[in-house]
């Protein structure tokens, strides 16, 4: 091909060049290493010197005009090509998508929890939250358990490498708060509470704890009772029934475990009860004075009630489940229900 034609040739890709890609592709083609101006010129060595002279240097003047016809083009066509291409691949970010977007919802025991949290906010207690990694002293030392005390294998712990502790319970945010508030005061504390056992049908290493707190002047088991019923009746939606059974909590005197008339069967005896007719809801208790001196509250002018519900249980109750693990298996199948 002689030079003119060349030139020709390339200027016109040059001018139909649709983005920067194509003209730097007519670059390489070219004015390229390999490219077909170097090609001419390395055939120029056979030519006589006259001739050799005369087309070099029409080809070193072809190869300036074309690098800079390029650089300029490159120029003048960014902006156009960038619009193209932004305009190609755009995307419209608020077309709804291919698959259905699903919504998810609360945890059926977050869901109990703020129902439970209603009611007691109606009866007038505040709701207050605590750390889930707790040190000795308010985990168990401050509520009665000394080291070394039998009463502390009632809860199997995790003991963490920093000294400090997974907490078993959600007693120590009473004393927690009661170190920082005086009475008279009404507090329930939601959260989580982490247990070094086994797991079964009933049984989590890992579950959720109501606690409540009330002191004043004169308060006393009867209006434990009635608060409890209380919450109940609301909580379920019906005429609900309740026992006291003495039970031992190092952090309460007198202690008592709560027990409600069966959901399921009435009282009459079911699976869900083990067929005693009742179910075992909570611990609770009157607050030790030992415990009350170790916030600084004098026990002869200050008493209380104090009680933990297992949040789970109060779910199983109320949804008719059988295992606690569905909970927490993260199972949509069974999540996607409540
Ligand atoms: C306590 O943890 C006491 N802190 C409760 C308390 C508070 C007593 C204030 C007196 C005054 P207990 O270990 O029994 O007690 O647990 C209380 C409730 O938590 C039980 O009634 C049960 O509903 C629930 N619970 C206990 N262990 C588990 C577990 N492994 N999985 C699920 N729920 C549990």
């Amino acid at each position: 091909m002689d030079l003119n034609s060349l030139k020709k040739k390339a200027q016109k890709e040059i001018e139909n060049a649709k983005d920067l890609k194509q003209l730097d592709e007519a670059y390489k083609k070219y004015l390229g290493k390999k490219g077909e101006l170097n090609k001419i010129l390395k055939t120029l060595k056979d030519l006589p010197i006259e001739e050799r002279k005369r087309i070099g240097k029409e080809a070193n003047k072809i190869k300036k005009e074309l690098k800079e016809r390029i650089k300029e083009t490159k120029k003048t066509k960014k902006e156009k090509f960038q619009k193209e291409r932004e305009e190609k691949e755009w995307i419209d970010i608020s077309a709804p998508g291919k698959i259905p977007a699903t919504k998810g919802h609360i945890h059926p025991i977050t869901q109990i929890g703020n129902k439970a949290e209603e009611v007691f906010r109606g009866l007038g207690f505040s709701l207050i939250q605590g750390p889930e990694m707790e040190d000795e002293w308010h985990n168990f030392d401050a509520l009665n358990i000394p080291k070394n005390h039998p009463a502390r294998d009632m809860w199997d712990t995790f003991y963490l490498e920093n000294g400090k502790l997974l907490r078993t319970h959600t007693s120590p945010v009473q004393i927690r708060y009661m170190e920082s508030n005086n009475p008279p005061l009404r507090i329930i504390v939601p959260g989580r509470v982490f247990r070094y056992e086994a797991t079964d049908a009933s049984h989590e290493f890992n579950f959720y704890q109501l606690e409540g707190l009330m002191v004043d002047k004169k308060v006393t088991a009867a209006n434990f009772r009635a608060i409890i019923e209380e919450f109940l009746d609301s909580f379920f939606e019906k005429d609900t029934k309740i026992r006291l059974r003495p039970s031992y909590f190092p952090f309460t005197e007198p202690s008592f475990e709560v027990d409600m008339r069966c959901i399921n069967c009435g009282g009459k005896g079911c699976s869900v009860c083990s067929q005693t007719g009742w179910l075992e809801l909570m611990g609770a208790g009157m607050v030790h004075p030992e415990v009350l001196k170790s916030v600084g509250y004098k026990p002869d002018k200050w008493q209380g009630f104090a009680f933990g519900i297992g949040l789970d249980r109060l779910a199983m109750l109320k949804y008719n489940i059988n295992d606690i693990r569905l909970f927490y298996s993260s199972d949509l199948r069974f999540l996607s229900q409540f």
